[in-house]
This record gives structure tokens, sequence and C-alpha cells, in this order.
């Protein structure tokens, strides 16, 4: 019975494996490798200045274009040719980098590229949100020479429509458009057209749709599908031999599966939060994953160079180790830690693992030196830390919107190191001065410091100082108990710290008062919301929504529950705030224990 059980399961798999690329409309496991962008040239383009738009591995200059076109009697448009890659698992489809130079928006960008991408689109892959009121669509001017990304969609068709088609052009529909026309210059089957294009009216006017295109040589090329990397005409079709690699893949990855269905569990719970927010900022993750190769080692020469030899001028901020300085290095903006010389041969070790961590919503580690003192170079934030824009009068306070989203960006972070690395790590000081904000608002997890990096499974690192805040350290933590709810727990006096703006502890007289302890007191009320209301942040003003408030407040008292197997997971914490950011209700919170 057993075997037979196995065989069934293995068959279910099998088919979920195979049934992906093709059902899902926004997911993908394979690509074909090759697309077509059919850009539509407006007066005083030309072909050089499309090649320095698409520029891909297909096209490194205009003739690689004209190629595709040999035989085209159409010269309102051109196919450009342009690789068709899965993007992180969510959609088809290749990221352009586009260098921004004076006055370019968004929507300008997207008339550039022919329409292929909207502005919308192109906001939410560099994370600018559209309803955000600092930047309206059309007023946002990118920094000069800054890069955006530009994400164009692809098709690699669907076998189930036919199986002849394998290459396709991303076609933006103009105003002149329909299906007749199109179908007349293809000289396709209008019906085909509508079945690769389900729903879309072709006489929209605009939008995209997807139109068999054909190879270099003129040839139309059938259905295939192949793991990204592979190029487009490697793979002919799915051989016996690969089916029989797949089976065998297949059957070893069930059979690692039934061994450890934790892997299942921990999958699950990310595709649940705001669908939108989770693929754009994969699709993002991933790109910022392709830039970030592995982790430089730097000359002290370079450091002290782009610092003016650790000069005061440059000096951003003091840690517990030394101080944080400012520099540009090979032109991009960082910060450099210097730390004292304790610095052995564990925290080498430790810095290799660090180096494999990356994350939008950790702070990235571009590199290191070890030279005396031992410095690591990070990304440079913006924005300064969380604790500052809670604290500082000076600042404007921050929106509820914002603070909903820094706390969910933070959570995602924390997430990842606790699920998604290996081995997975604890950080041990999570508070708002280490979380960074960018300048747009968004944030980043730091300082996840080298000292206090504990591998959870196998033995744990030496480490030379007890790491943690005052304020933010749980009660068993005292006893030396060590685990992920540590900073589960910490990250809940951040929560309240982002309601009320008031440090983790707080001074009241003589009296020194834990925020924990503040917010466990309102909770004990009868009726917890008047005296949550007094707790709110009074800059905010009327600008926030007493349910929301309510809400995060309860999330931040389940996470700093005494007990910590009480606490919930950082998973479900990302889960709750990604349901608070998106607004919709959620009346039961019960699944948070
Ligand atoms: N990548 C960065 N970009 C911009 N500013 C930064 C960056 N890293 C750190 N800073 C600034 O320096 C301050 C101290 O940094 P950090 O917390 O990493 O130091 P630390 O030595 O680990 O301090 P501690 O151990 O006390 O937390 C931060 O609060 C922030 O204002
Ligand atoms: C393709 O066909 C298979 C088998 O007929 C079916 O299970 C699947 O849902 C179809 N996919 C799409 C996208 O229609
Ligand atoms: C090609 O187009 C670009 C952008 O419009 C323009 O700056 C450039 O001068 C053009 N080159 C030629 C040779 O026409
Ligand atoms: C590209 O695909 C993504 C994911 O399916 C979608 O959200 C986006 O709107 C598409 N872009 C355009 C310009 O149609
Ligand atoms: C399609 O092509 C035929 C001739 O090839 C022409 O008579 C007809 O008007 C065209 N239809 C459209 C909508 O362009």
């Amino acid at each position: 019975m057993e075997p037979r059980f196995r065989l069934l399961l293995l068959s279910l798999f099998l088919l979920l494996v195979a049934c992906i690329p093709f059902n899902a409309e926004s997911m993908c496991r394979k690509s074909c490798g090759l697309a077509l962008a059919s850009y539509y040239i407006w007066p005083g383009s030309n072909l050089t200045y499309i090649a320095t738009l698409f520029k891909s591995r297909f096209v490194t200059g205009p003739q690689d274009i004209a190629n595709y076109n040999k035989n085209s009697k159409d010269y309102t448009r051109v196919n450009v040719p342009f690789p068709c890659e899965c993007i992180n698992g969510d959609f088809l489809g290749y990221t352009f980098q586009y260098s921004v130079s004076n006055y370019d928006t968004y929507e300008s960008i997207a008339v550039y590229y022919s329409n292929l991408v909207t502005a919308e689109w192109l906001m939410s892959i560099n994370f600018v949100d559209p309803t955000d009121e600092y930047y309206p669509t059309d007023e946002y001017y990118p920094n000069n020479n800054e890069k955006v990304s530009v994400p164009v969609n692809c098709s690699c068709g669907d076998i189930n429509v036919s199986k002849d088609y394998g290459l396709f052009i991303t076609y933006p529909l103009r105003p002149e458009d329909s299906l007749e026309s199109i179908a007349n210059r293809t000289k396709l089957d209008p019906l085909l057209l509508l079945r690769f294009n389900p729903g879309v009216d072709f006489s929209q006017g605009s939008g995209l749709v997807y139109i068999p295109g054909k190879d270099v040589n003129g040839n139309y090329v059938p259905f295939h599908l192949s793991t990204r990397g592979l190029r487009g005409g490697v793979i002919a079709g799915i051989s016996a031999g690969v089916v029989a690699a797949l089976l065998l893949f297949a059957f070893c990855a069930y059979v690692r599966y039934c061994r450890r269905k934790k892997v299942w569990e921990k999958k699950l719970p990310v595709e649940h939060t705001s669908r939108k927010t989770v693929r754009v900022m994969k699709a993002y993750g991933s790109i910022i994953g392709y830039s970030v190769e592995k982790s430089t080692e730097f000359s002290y020469q370079e450091l002290a160079n782009a610092t003016n030899n650790f000069n005061l001028a440059n000096k951003i901020g003091q840690g517990g180790f030394g101080g944080i300085y400012y520099a540009e290095l090979n032109g991009e903006r960082t910060a450099i830690k210097k730390m004292d010389k304790k610095a052995s041969k564990e925290f080498l070790a430790e810095l290799k693992v660090m180096t494999r961590v990356h994350h939008l919503n950790l702070v990235r580690l571009i590199g290191y030196c070890i030279k005396g003192s031992l410095f690591l170079v990070y990304e440079y934030i913006d924005n300064g830390n969380l604790s500052q824009h809670l604290q500082d009068s000076d600042r404007k306070p921050l929106s509820w919107s914002n603070r909903i989203q820094i706390a969910l960006d933070s959570a995602r972070g924390i997430e990842y190191i606790h699920e998604h690395t290996t081995p997975v790590y604890i950080h041990r000081d999570i508070k708002s001065a280490n979380i960074l904000i960018d300048k747009y608002f968004h944030g980043k997890v730091a300082d996840f410091g080298l000292a206090k990096l504990i591998d959870v499974g196998g033995s744990s690192v030496p480490t030379d100082k007890m790491a943690g805040t005052f304020g933010y350290m749980p009660p068993e933590y005292i006893f030396g108990k060590v685990s992920p709810k540590v900073d589960v727990y910490a990250f809940g006096v951040v929560l309240y710290e982002l309601i009320s703006a008031k440090e983790a502890v707080i001074k009241d007289g003589d009296e020194i008062k834990g925020l924990v302890a503040l917010f466990d007191e309102v909770f004990k009320q009868p009726d917890p919301t008047e005296g949550l209301k007094k707790l709110v942040e009074p800059r905010l003003g009327d600008n926030y929504s007493m349910d929301s408030v309510f809400k995060l407040a309860q999330l931040a008292k389940a996470c700093t529950e005494t007990d910590p197997q009480q606490r919930p997971k950082m998973r479900s914490v990302v889960l709750a705030l990604g349901t608070l950011s998106s607004g919709s209700a959620i009346e039961n919170w019960d699944f948070l224990l």
C-alpha cells in the first residue's frame, strides 16, 4: 500500500510541476529564452538608439535588430530580440537598465520604451508607490544618471493553444490597431490570436498583446521551455533523457519533501501577503541579486582615500564597535563601518556567511577590508534610521501608511534571516536605531552585526559581548535563552514605538518604565481603545485609523508575550502586516498563534 501511495503522490507532484508553467498566468518556472519586442518607431528615433535601450545578450548593436527585420515591410515598427526569462518565478520578462537623463519621468521612460512598459509597472518595479503623495506619476523625476529598471513582459506561448508557436512578439497596441489589421499583416488566424490573448480587446488602443513571431531566419519557432540561462535555440524540445532526469529529480525531491515536510510549510504563507507587493519585491530582489555578485575585498588605501583618511566630516554615525563613515566607492554610495581589532577568525567566517545573505529589506553588504581594523562596507541608506524619524522633532512625522510599510519591510527582513537562510540566524539587536529608512520610506534592517549572528541549528558562534539593547530584551534572555523569538519580542517593541514614538525605555520622573509595560497596562483596561488613543504619537493628528492602530498594537502585544512560545513566528507577523498594509479587514487574528 505504502509504495503505491507514494507513487500516486509522485505522479501528482509531477503533474503539478508540469502544469505550473502553463496555467498560472502570472507565475512561471521555465522560459523559452527569447522574445521579441515590437517597437513603434517614433520620429527622431533610430536603430542605434533602440539598440542602446534594449541592450542585452541578444542586442549589442543596431545590426542585431536589423537581422530580425530583414523581410519586414512595416516601416512603423521593428521587432527587437530580447531575453525572455522567468523573473523570480513570478512572471516572464526581462529587465533592462535605463540610465536616466534630464527631465525623464516614469511616463517619459515608458514612452521611450514604446509603451512596452507602463509608468505604473515601472514605478512598482522601482519601488515607488504610484499612489504615494510624494511622487505623482508625471512629476517625479528620477535622479540623473540613476539606473531605472525597465521590465518588459514576454510570453512563451501556450501548448494548449498551439504547439507550433514558441517565440512571441510583445506588442503594445496602438489606436490604429485592430484584430483584423494585425491578423491581416501577420497572416495569422484571428481566432488563434484571440486564444493566445484571452479576453483582450485588440481595438482598445493600449496594453500588451502577444503575437507569434519569426526567428532570425524568418521561421516560426515551435513551443519549447527550458530553465533560465539556457539559450532558446539549444533546447529544441524536451527529450526522453530530460524527462527521465526530471522523473529522477522529482522522485528525489519528493522523498526529501517527505522527510522534511517543514519545507512546504515554509514556502506557503509568503504568497498570502499582499500579492502585488510580494511580486514587485521579489522581482526587484532578483534584479538586485544579479547586480550584486560576491562581496569584494577593498584595500585599506581605497577606503582611506574615499573617506579622506576617515575624516570626521565623513563620519555619519557611531555604533558600539566604532564609527561609520560615508564614502563613494566605484561610483556607489556606501557606509563604511570601522570596527576595532577584536575581529578574529570566527568573525571572518561569519563574514563569509553574511555575503550570502541578500534581501531587499536587509542593508546590503558590499565588501570588507581587514587591515589593522575590520571594515565592513554597506550600501548607503539615505534617510537615517527609524529612531531618528520618531524622536527627532525637526523631521516631518512619518505618515501612518509609512509606518505600516516600514514595519512590513523590517518584518520581511527579519523573517528572511529566520527562515530562508542556511544556517538560520537570529539578529539579537532589533531596535528602531537599527532599522534604516531609504529615500522611498522603505525600511531595511541594518547591523545584523557579526557578533550577533548565531547558528540556531548547530554550534553557536562564540560572542564577545552580551548582545542586545535594554528595553528590547525579552525576559527569558536574562537566563541566556536565545531563540528567534528574541527578535520577535524586540520587533514588538519597535511596533509600539511606531505607534507612540516613545522610546523603548521611558523615564517618568524617577520611575523607569518599559514601553511594553506601558502598553500592557492599557490592554488590561476593560476598553483599551481610549488608552491606546492617548498613546498614539500626537504629531499624527487625526491622520490614522484607530482600527489600524488597534490591530498593530494587538500584534505588538502578541510579539511581546512573556512566554516565547506564545509569540508568533516572524512569518505570521509578515502575514499580519501584509493584510494590514493592503487595507483589507481581518476579523480573526487567532491564526497568529
Ligand atoms: N548603511 C548605512 N547607511 C546610512 N547610515 C548608516 C548605515 N549604517 C549605519 N548608519 C548610521 O549609523 C548608525 C549606527 O549604525 P549601526 O547601528 O550599524 O552601528 P553599531 O556599531 O552596530 O551600533 P550598535 O551596536 O549600537 O547598534 C545608524 O543608526 C545609522 O544612523
Ligand atoms: C491545458 O490542458 C491540460 C490538459 O487538458 C489542462 O489540465 C490544463 O488546465 C490546460 N491549461 C490551460 C492553461 O488551459
Ligand atoms: C538616433 O536617435 C537619437 C535619439 O533620438 C538621437 O539623439 C541621435 O542623434 C540619432 N542618431 C542618428 C544617427 O540619427
Ligand atoms: C507585466 O506582467 C505583470 C505580471 O503579470 C503585470 O502586473 C504587468 O501589468 C504587466 N505589464 C504590462 C505593461 O502589461
Ligand atoms: C485585409 O487585407 C485585404 C487585402 O489583403 C484588404 O482588402 C482588407 O481591407 C484588409 N483589412 C483590414 C482591416 O486591414
